[in-house]
């Protein structure tokens, strides 16, 4: 198996039922067909409303945020996973570092979260990243490693192939301020070589790694053209439509 491009745009919670309908509306019409696929992560009260202008582009996919672990029952306020597939989501992103600061996310939790997405047939996002004191401290290689290892390497060879790794760097979220291209690119190959140590040489070059962290059209090319960034992570410039194609163009 081929890894894949992918950019996919984590809205987090931002836009109105409006204008996150506008949003993907603007995606769909100036999506190129190519083999880059582009994903929208919006909010998911609008998940349902934007399920219908994806499925007007074969390379447009529909993510979730996060989801619960459970199948369901009395979990007020939650959403499962059994509700996202219903509507069409076809990934789902975990332990971003905001879930991981703000809501205590860590490692048991999301390996509960990517067992039962994978067991529903959906693709997990599973995002990792140090903060900046780690990176200072020079321990950033370990941590990450340790993020992935707590959280993913239970799973089986086979199951790992439907998992989609996001490098986020905290200090590079929402900061303008990106790692350079040198940084990420050493950071994905660390992560495919311990994912060759794990899983073999073959699924570690299946495996998709995306960028993640102030990403615009400015600097896309130049992460993407690295060996080992296979895509983006966007959050700032997918909320608009013209920045978020831009970066979808940049492979
Ligand atoms: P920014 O692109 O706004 O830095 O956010 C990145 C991110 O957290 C995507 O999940």
């Amino acid at each position: 198996m081929k890894r894949q491009h992918i950019v996919a745009g984590n809205w987090k919670m931002n836009k109105s039922f409006e204008e996150g309908k506008d949003l993907a509306e603007a995606v769909a019409a100036g999506l190129n067909e190519s083999d880059t696929i582009a994903i929208l992560a919006p909010p998911f009260i609008h998940l349902s409303a934007v399920s219908m202008t994806v499925q007007q582009k074969l390379n447009l996919k529909l993510a979730a945020q996060n989801c619960h672990q459970e199948q369901g029952g009395a979990y007020t306020g939650e959403i499962s996973i059994d509700m996202l597939k219903s509507v069409g989501v076809e990934y789902v992103i975990l332990g971003h570092s905001e879930r991981r600061e703000y809501f205590g996310e860590e490692a048991t939790l999301l390996a509960k979260k990517v067992d039962a997405v994978l067991a529903a047939g959906l693709k997990p996002i599973f995002c990792c990243g140090e903060k900046l004191p780690i990176r200072e401290a020079g321990t950033h290689t370990e941590l990450v490693s340790d993020q992935i290892k707590g959280a993913l390497f239970h799973l089986s060879a086979e199951a790992f192939a439907d998992v989609v790794i996001a490098y986020e760097p905290v200090w590079a979220i929402g900061t303008g301020v990106t790692a350079s291209p040198e940084q990420a690119q050493e950071m994905h190959a660390v992560i495919r070589q311990l994912v060759a140590g794990q899983y073999g040489a073959e699924v570690a070059d299946a495996t998709t790694i995306l960028y993640g962290g102030s990403v615009k059209p400015a600097n896309a090319k130049e992460l993407f053209s690295q060996p080992d960034v296979d895509g983006g992570l966007v959050g700032g410039a997918s909320l608009k439509p013209d920045d978020f194609l831009a970066i979808i163009d940049s492979f």
